[in-house]
C-alpha cells in the first residue's frame, strides 16, 4: 500500500535510505568496514580481462555508472551495452570473462536473451536482480540481488540506488581482488558506502525546494541534463524518468559534448540541470555551465556546498546536496532527480504511477 504518500513512486522514492541501507548491510561488514560478498564468487577477479555489463532503460544507466567504478577500483575493462542492441550484434566475448546482467523484475526479454547469449560463449554470469525469483535470477550462476522491496510505480527509482550499491560493493571486491586498493583504500571506500543511507536521508531535505521548481518546469517542452564522469549516467537516467512520467522532452548529455551540437538548443526557455558535485571535474562542468549562461539558458545546479561557493556563474537556482566523498555522489544525486521527475508530473497532473504506453516489466522484446 502508498502508505501517507499519494503516489507509490513518492513511497519508493522516501524509502531508499532505508532500502539502501538494508541493501549495503548485505554486501558490507558493518563493523569491520570491509566488503564481504553474500555468496562465494565462482571465478577470481584477477582472471577476468573484461566485464561485460548489459541491462536495460534505468538498470543500464546503473551499468553504466558502475563502469567508471570497476574500471577506477579494479582497472578492468568495462562495455557497457543496452540489451536489445548487445543480444544481436555478436559481440566477441572471451571464454571465462565475466558478463553482468541488471534487472528490477529479473523478466525483461532482451535482458534475458543477452544473458543466454553470454552464457552460450562461455562466460561466467551474475545478475543483479530485485525479483529473487525472476527468470534472470534463476538462469544466472551467481545472483546479487538488491533489497529494494516490491517497486510498483513504472518509474525505477529505489530498484536503481539498490543496484548502485551492489555494484559499487562488488567494484571495490573486485578492486581488491585485483590488488589494485590497499586495505586502506578499502576502509575509505566502505566508510564512503556506509554513510550512503545517511546522506539520502539528508538528500530528501531538498523536496521543498524542487517541489517549487517543479511548477516552473511543468511550463517547459524540452529539459536538457548534463554531468560528467559518474553524473554524466545520472544525467541520462534524470531525462529518462521526467520523459516518462511527465512526458515533457528532455537529454541527457556529456557536458563535455555540448558544444558539439546540444548548445544550439540553449536559449531562454531552455532549462539546463547541471549535476556538479565538487569533484575532479568539476571545474570543466562549471565551464560548460558559462556556455549556457551566455547564452541566456535556465541553470538549474545540483552540487554541494563548496560547488555553489565555487560556482560564480548566475545560476538560477541551486540546490545544495550534501559534502560526501566524490565516488558514490550519484546514489545522493539521484534523489533530486526522482523528486524533480516527480513533483513535475503531479503539477502536470500525469498518471505517475501509470504513465501511458508503459509496463513495469517488458517482457517482449
Ligand atoms: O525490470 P528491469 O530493470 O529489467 O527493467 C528495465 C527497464 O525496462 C526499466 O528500468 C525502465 O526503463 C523503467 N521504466 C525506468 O524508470
Amino acid at each position: 500500500d502508498k502508505a501517507n504518500y499519494r503516489h507509490f513512486m513518492a513511497k519508493e522514492i522516501h524509502e531508499q535510505p532505508e532500502v539502501v541501507g538494508h541493501t549495503l548491510a548485505r554486501y558490507v561488514d558493518m563493523a569491520t568496514e570491509q566488503v564481504a560478498m553474500p555468496v562465494t564468487l565462482p571465478f577470481d577477479f584477477k582472471d577476468i580481462q573484461r566485464v561485460s555489463i548489459t541491462a536495460c532503460g534505468t538498470a543500464s544507466y546503473a551499468g553504466f555508472i558502475a563502469k567508471y567504478w570497476f574500471e577506477r577500483f579494479a582497472r578492468v575493462p568495462v562495455e557497457v551495452d543496452v540489451a536489445s542492441e548487445f543480444r544481436y550484434r555478436e559481440a566477441p566475448l572471451r571464454k571465462g570473462d565475466l558478463a553482468i546482467f541488471i534487472s528490477q523484475s529479473g523478466e525483461t526479454a532482451d535482458t534475458l536473451a543477452a544473458l543466454r547469449y553470454a552464457k552460450s560463449q562461455g562466460l561466467h554470469t551474475l545478475s543483479v536482480v530485485n525479483v529473487p525469483t525472476s527468470t534472470i535470477a534463476r538462469e544466472s550462476e551467481v545472483v546479487l540481488p538488491t533489497l529494494a522491496g516490491p517497486e510498483i510505480g513504472v518509474a525505477s527509482t529505489k530498484a536503481f540506488t539498490c543496484q548502485l550499491m551492489v555494484l559499487a560493493a562488488l567494484a571495490v571486491a573486485a578492486g581488491k581482488a585485483r590488488g589494485e586498493l590497499s586495505a586502506e583504500d578499502e576502509g575509505r571506500l566502505v566508510h564512503g558506502l556506509v554513510e550512503v543511507p545517511r546522506l539520502m536521508a539528508a538528500a530528501l531535505g531538498t523536496e521543498p525546494q524542487i517541489e517549487k521548481l517543479a511548477r516552473d518546469i511543468a511550463k517547459r517542452q524540452d529539459v536538457l541534463y548534463l554531468g560528467r564522469g559518474t553524473s554524466y549516467p545520472l544525467a541520462l537516467e534524470g531525462a529518462l524518468k521526467l520523459k516518462e512520467i511527465s512526458y515533457i522532452h528532455a537529454e541527457g548529455y556529456a557536458a563535455g559534448e555540448l558544444k558539439h551540437g546540444p548548445i544550439a538548443l540553449i536559449d531562454e526557455n531552455m532549462p539546463v540541470v547541471v549535476i556538479a558535485p565538487f569533484d575532479r571535474v568539476f571545474e570543466k562542468t562549471v565551464s560548460n555551465m558559462q556556455e549556457v549562461a551566455a547564452r541566456g539558458g535556465n541553470i538549474i545546479l545540483m552540487t554541494d556546498a563548496k560547488g555553489a561557493a565555487e560556482a560564480t556563474i548566475e545560476s538560477t537556482v541551486t540546490i545544495i546536496l550534501p559534502d560526501m566523498a566524490a565516488a558514490f555522489t550519484p546514489m545522493i544525486y539521484a534523489i533530486p532527480v526522482q523528486l524533480l521527475a516527480y513533483h513535475t508530473a503531479v503539477v502536470m497532473g500525469t498518471d505517475v504511477d501509470q504513465p501511458r504506453n508503459l509496463a513495469k516489466s517488458v517482457t517482449v522484446e
